[in-house]
């Protein structure tokens, strides 16, 4: 059957407003609460949510195969390596074949046009589980976090230490959404794209050092040197990378009750130290686990359009 209108998609954080993202934490918060209740209410009975990772990943697909499993629907995991995917089938191609067959689809890939000309041919809503470029997913879940052990973001000064990659873009984004201010650290030649960080110039600043970055800041991230696809980049980025590790005396400069938040993986002595990792303020795990609850908020919510 083909719906009669266009289905919404979630392709980056522009993708909803400020009152739907506030919506999708509140309901978030919820489930969690339910879940812990031993309470998962089945509302995806009978959906299926196809997954497709030309990435490798943890977090991701088990928070989304657990979500749909727990909110009685199923996941199907698509990985290039086992589907014509992988053998040059056009985007396009998979796009109307896979959405005829399930509700929902969700997509980590390299290029974000990938993810884009998917949606582009999709019948169902399409998720962006992580491209190159923007990682909406997990600032959803960051968010939720954040919302949980300190209330709103509006007005708060978060602090972006690092690469300037797909999650620092994402951050950017999410400093329109939730009014936040966002300063960031990178080495140069490292920064996020000129245009992203000029059409934000209002809230989001590039600053000339970590400590610069991180004074007073409410929320410090930081995200791995090396991203998935630059694994050979690995050794040349340690050297240039080794003034912005994430330790105890960089956090001195943040607020005392600063926050610290890492999407995960982590490497320890690298872009966070190991003592950080397990400090009161690191909320690391909690922020891993929120990816569940987040996620079934959105696709509730994506479901409900
Ligand atoms: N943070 C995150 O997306 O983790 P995975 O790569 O394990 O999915
Ligand atoms: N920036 C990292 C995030 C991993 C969740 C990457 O793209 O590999």
């Amino acid at each position: 059957m083909v719906p009669s209108k266009a289905p919404r998609h979630f392709l980056t954080l522009n993708d909803i407003s400020r009152d739907e993202l506030n919506h999708i934490i509140q309901r978030a918060i919820e489930l969690k609460s339910l879940q812990r209740k031993g309470q998962s209410p089945e509302l995806f009975k009978n959906k299926v949510l196809g997954m497709i990772f030309e990435k490798s990943s943890t977090r991701t697909r088990v928070s989304f195969e657990s979500g749909m499993a727990q909110m009685g629907g199923q996941a199907i995991f698509l990985s290039t390596k086992d589907s014509q995917l992988g053998r040059g089938e056009p985007i396009e191609d998979a796009a109307r074949c896979i959405s005829s067959m399930v509700d929902m689809v969700m997509i980590r890939t390299f290029a974000h046009n990938t993810v884009q000309r998917f949606a582009d041919y999709s019948r169902v809503p399409v998720i962006n589980g992580l491209t190159d470029d923007f990682h909406p997913c997990q600032l959803l879940a960051d968010i939720q976090t954040f919302v949980e052990q300190r209330g709103s973001m509006s007005g708060k000064v978060v602090a972006w230490v690092g690469d300037g990659n797909n999650m620092c873009k994402t951050y950017i984004q999410a400093a329109a959404l939730c009014d936040f201010e966002l300063r960031i650290a990178c080495p140069k030649g490292f920064t996020p794209r000129s245009d992203l960080v000029e059409a934000h110039a209002d809230r989001v600043k590039l600053c000339a050092t970590p400590q610069e970055a991180v004074a007073g800041a409410d929320l410090v991230v930081t995200d791995t040197w090396a991203s998935m696809g630059q694994e050979e980049q690995k050794k040349e980025r340690e050297l240039i990378f080794s003034g912005y590790q994430v330790n105890r005396e960089l956090m001195n400069h943040a607020n005392s009750d600063a926050l610290f938040m890492h999407c995960l993986p982590a490497y320890r002595g690298k872009e966070v130290s190991a003592e950080l990792m397990d400090d009161v303020y690191a909320i690391v795990w909690e922020e891993a686990e929120n990816r569940l609850h987040a996620q079934k908020a959105l696709m509730e919510f994506l479901f409900n359009q």
